[in-house]
């Protein structure tokens, strides 16, 4: 598509209320396209609304054409907000697809080719991969010799918009060993196809990973559970799957996995023996169980008699991601191993007052997620890849 992909420094910017951006080429007809969180945008001169810039939502957005070379936008002057415009430029003939790009089922190449992208800019080459989840991100942090891209930088990547996320590969060294974390994964609620969600996984896997440690925020389904308490997946309960909704649906290369691949030992016993003994190590028996996740696709929370019915399917926990990632993990070949953290407490009652809220679910994940972090940290040390 002869796209060019370029971060604006702040120098591009004219300091009042107008923001000038040079297109990077000789544009015959200038727009531009813009790498929202989930539609990327064909710009022309217009009012946009809603455009996800950075992870965050710019109500309102006024684009011109002044010229040949310059689109002029203007946004609310948060200075931060400006700092971290991107856009992607195209030329007048390029076939924009828009919706289009997030529907197309990427193939090996293209895959292959991120893949190759990714690791040409870092000089880490890491077999431990780790999502993190909503509020989890802070494992980041431990990691040394850090090496850091962001999704945005990544063309074909998509890009999360949910606070809490923030949406970047950390490579470096975890405890000594070389590790990628993700920090921030998109999910279906954003509006991404299940193959979109999960296409980060298959880049991993060209990017060398053979274990995928995939952390989340979960609500307590099991009555014995506790706000704050670590639950290690045993296995999960694909509820989309029910209606069609499976991240391998579409054409299937073998270089990838097989068609029809098996999930009965889908979270990897020796793994969770390890994490086991781990938390007996560490003194964390009273708050972490062993237990059933099931994935609902959000981004409304349960109702009461949805909780009731995952309840008596054996479910301990739900949550709005993992699944898709872990079907595609094991697909790929890889050994995964889950972790939720129970971040609020799923309402069983029709009457009751109290409801499920994403604040809630970051201010527990703030409180445990040092725990979650050595936890993670002390398998990361500990486990042969
Ligand atoms: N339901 C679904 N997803 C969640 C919840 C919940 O109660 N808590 C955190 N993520």
């Amino acid at each position: 598509m002869g796209t060019v992909l370029n971060r604006l420094f702040k120098e591009n910017f004219e300091p009042e209320e107008y923001c000038k951006i040079a297109l990077p080429f000789n544009h015959r007809s200038a727009f531009a396209k813009f790498r929202c969180g989930v539609a990327p945008l064909r710009i022309e001169t217009g009012r946009y609304e809603n455009i996800v810039l950075e992870n965050r939502v710019c109500h309102i957005c006024d684009v011109f054409i002044e010229d040949e070379a310059h689109v002029l936008l203007r946004c609310p002057l948060y200075d931060d907000f400006r700092n971290h415009l991107y856009y992607v430029a195209e030329t007048f003939n390029d076939n924009l697809n828009t919706l289009d790009d997030n529907q197309k089922y990427d193939t090996y190449e293209e895959i292959d080719k991120i893949a190759k992208d990714i690791l040409k800019r870092v000089k880490c080459r890491p077999q431990l991969g780790i999502i993190c989840g909503s509020g989890l991100g802070g494992l980041a942090d431990l990691v040394e010799e850090k090496e850091t891209i962001s999704y945005f930088d990544i063309e074909g990547f998509p890009v999360s918009t949910v606070p809490g996320h923030q949406g970047q590969f950390v490579f470096g060294k975890l405890r000594n060993k070389p590790v990628i974390i993700m920090q921030g994964r998109v999910h279906v609620y954003e509006g991404y196809p299940l193959h979109k969600v999960t296409l980060p996984i298959k880049i991993l896997k060209l990017m060398g990973v053979t274990t995928l440690f995939i952390t989340n925020a979960a609500g307590g389904i099991n009555r014995d559970y506790n706000v704050g308490d670590i639950m290690i997946m045993k296995d999960h309960f694909n509820i989309p799957g029910f209606s069609g909704l499976n991240p391998l649906i579409g054409p299937n290369d073998d270089r990838f996995g097989p068609r029809f691949p098996a999930l009965s030992n889908a979270y990897d016993f020796n793994l969770r023996n390890l994490a086991k003994k781990c938390v007996k190590e560490l003194g964390y028996t009273d708050f972490c169980r062993e237990g059933v996740y099931s994935m609902l696709t959000g981004p409304s929370y349960e109702t009461v008699t949805e909780c009731k019915f995952l309840l008596q399917c054996g479910v301990d926990a739900t949550g709005m991601s993992t699944v898709p990632e872990a079907i595609v993990a094991v697909y790929c070949g890889m050994k995964v191993f889950g972790l939720s953290l129970i971040t609020n407490s799923c309402i069983m009652e029709y009457d009751c007052k109290t409801c499920a809220n994403h604040e809630e679910v970051l201010e527990t994940a703030k409180l445990r997620s040092k725990d979650v972090q050595t936890l993670i940290s002390k398998m990361v040390a500990e486990v042969e890849v």
